[in-house]
């Protein structure tokens, strides 16, 4: 594995938080923008996983549900400056009920837009209230590949994330009419090894079968790892970027380039 690029101090003096910052891609996340200079606070429901994550890397855990508007009150009343935000808490599933538009149930469709696209609007419009103050800042939302494509098997997940980067397109041109110099840009990722992927995986022989299968239509014959998404998110984290506004960028070894 190629080390990611990382400016020692690309977010030197920044304040940064993430959600589903306890697992796979915002950990990830997470620790490169430590290691860029950030004081990050790091949120989830998880919060044992996410306080371990949050002592390993130096940063400071906060318990957010990011389908609870009550939470986010919660949390504005903490933290009422960011410069900048990350919506990476995501689902692909509701439990094990069918995702597919014949069989899904409506709670299983808005359990997952709850958390994908509901928690996403939430985060925006907490990021831009909490932003204001300087006039300035950068918000990043974790969509996806699946946001491009139909997704038969997860028509929620799909829809969710599409409503993720046409959310991101309106910030950002919303952010711009009220004069605020605060970008808002969506990253598409491919299949990332995360711990999202397990209940698809398996064990033992089927687990590479499986994993052989997932990956066959990707150029790239592999998954990405958490620190390749990371590593985008810095550079649209930081000042270096300052013209990137209102982008779906794809992080998905030519994925969605067939
Ligand atoms: N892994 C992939 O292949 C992939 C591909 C495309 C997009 N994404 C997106 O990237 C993001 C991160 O995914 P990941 O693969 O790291 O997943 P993950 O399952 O490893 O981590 C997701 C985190 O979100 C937290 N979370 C779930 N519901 C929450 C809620 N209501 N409030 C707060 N936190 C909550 C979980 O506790 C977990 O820590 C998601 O938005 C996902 O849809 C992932």
């Amino acid at each position: 594995m190629i080390e990611p690029l990382r400016n020692p101090s690309s977010l030197h003096g920044k304040r940064a938080v993430i959600t589903g910052a306890a697992s796979g891609i915002g950990a990830a996340i997470a620790k490169s923008f430590v290691e860029a200079g950030a004081s990050v606070v790091l949120t989830d429901t998880d919060m044992v996983r996410c306080r371990a994550v949050a002592l390993d890397i130096g940063g400071v855990p906060f318990e957010l549900d990011v389908t609870s508007e009550t939470s986010w009150d919660e949390f504005a009343d903490s933290y009422p400056e960011t410069d900048v935000f990350v919506n990476n808490a995501g689902i692909s599933a509701s439990g094990s009920d069918a995702q597919d538009p014949e069989n899904s149930s409506l709670e299983a469709w808005r359990a997952v837009h709850a958390v994908n696209l509901d928690g996403v609007f939430m985060g925006c419009r907490y990021a831009i209230w909490a932003m204001r103050g300087k006039s300035a800042g950068a918000i990043i939302n974790l969509a996806s590949s699946a946001a491009m494509i139909g997704v038969p098997r997860a028509a929620a997940y799909g829809t969710s994330k599409a409503g993720v980067v046409s959310l991101t397109k309106s910030v950002a041109l919303y952010c711009a009419q009220e004069g605020l110099d605060i970008r808002c840009n969506a990253i598409c990722p491919g299949a990332i090894m995360t711990p999202m992927w397990e209940p698809l995986l398996g064990t033992g022989e089927a687990r590479h079968d499986n994993i052989k299968s997932i990956v066959s239509d990707t150029p790239a014959g592999r998954f990405g790892d958490p620190d390749e998404v990371a590593a985008v998110a810095l550079l649209l984290a930081a000042d270096h970027a300052r013209f990137v506004n209102g982008a779906a960028i794809t992080v998905d070894g030519g994925f969605l380039a067939k």
